[in-house]
């Protein structure tokens, strides 16, 4: 039995469907598995029972994993994410599972610049203490969270603090697909897989992509990190915490150059999807 830790979340939600595909079973934990249900698609609840879950809670942990067999950790950024995600550790441990698959992320270093990574770094670290087999996932920036820049993209402006850098975006669909490849297949279980799409962008080039499918011009606003995060706060209404997750990672991808890699095609035996096909999938939300 395999246990999803989030599975109403973007990567867990992908996973689940990408597994239900595959015609393997899972027990899908929320806070509310009832709404979780209800959000499913027919083919995916057909293949999935859903569980109550909290993280902060270890006993509703022990009683969620019990049976299971492999667990993939996929939870929310948050003040409490690295408390919740060793919670689940310890209680898995404790259920006897086996294999465990963390959703983490890039550069998840000790002294990394981006503070949710820090804490990546220290919940990945516990994970290869624990003595269960540990995979661990380090997806770059979803394509699906440019939907956020809707609003700018309607009104023609795409605004951050990325200069000419690059980034690595990848289709959430995508990480779910690998995710169920090393829940699937024992023999990737254990690895360290970077996800990326087949090739990175910058803003410049994300908006001259954007205005040639829209038939306007859409341009890039370069701002100062300082100046991001006051818009994000001010005219997105971010809260402040998120604000600055967004200013570290463009930080990073300015003094860490972001180039694709191969990883995904290795595991599942086809290219990423294409930010393209993403933009125009999604073209009605930006006019
Ligand atoms: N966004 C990106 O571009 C990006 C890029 C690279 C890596 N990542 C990493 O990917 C990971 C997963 O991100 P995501 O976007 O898939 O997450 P998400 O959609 O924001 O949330 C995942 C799930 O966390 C669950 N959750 C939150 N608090 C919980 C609690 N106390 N107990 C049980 N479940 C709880 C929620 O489930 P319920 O509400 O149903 O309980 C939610 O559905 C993150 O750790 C992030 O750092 C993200």
């Amino acid at each position: 039995m395999i246990v999803i830790m989030g599975a109403g979340g973007a990567t867990g939600g992908a996973t689940l469907r990408s597994l239900a595909a595959l015609g393997a079973p899972t027990r899908a934990l929320s806070r509310d598995p009832a709404r979780l249900a209800a959000a499913l698609d027919g083919h995916t609840l057909a293949r999935t029972t859903t569980a109550p879950a909290d993280a902060a809670d270890p006993a509703s942990l022990r009683a969620a994993f019990r049976g299971a067999h492999q667990l993939l950790l996929t939870m929310a950024n948050g003040p409490q994410q690295v408390r919740y995600e060793l919670n689940a550790i310890e209680a898995a441990v404790d259920c006897g599972v086996e294999h465990i698959v963390k959703v983490s992320a890039p550069a998840a270093e000790p002294d990394s610049p981006v503070a949710v990574s820090r804490g990546h770094h220290l919940i990945e670290e516990r994970l290869r203490r624990s003595g269960v087999t540990a995979t661990v996932l380090r997806p770059y920036a979803f394509m699906q969270k440019l939907l956020l820049l809707a609003p700018g993209i309607a009104a023609g402006v795409v605004h951050g603090a990325l200069g000419q850098a690059r980034c690595n975006y990848v289709d959430v669909r995508d990480v779910g697909d690998a995710a169920a490849e090393v829940l699937t297949r024992p023999e990737l279980a254990g690895g360290c897989y970077p996800l990326t799409g087949g090739r990175a962008y910058s803003h410049s080039e994300l908006t001259a992509l954007l205005g040639e499918l829209l038939g306007r011009p859409v341009r890039y606003l370069d701002l100062s990190p300082t100046e991001l995060h006051a818009h994000l706060v001010g005219r997105a209404g971010m809260p402040g915490w998120l604000a600055t997750h967004v200013v570290e990672i463009q930080r990073l991808a300015v003094v860490r150059e972001e180039t694709p890699d191969d990883t995904f095609r290795r595991l599942t035996g086809r290219a990423p999807r294409s930010l393209e096909a993403f933009l125009g999938e999604n073209l009605h939300r930006f006019r």
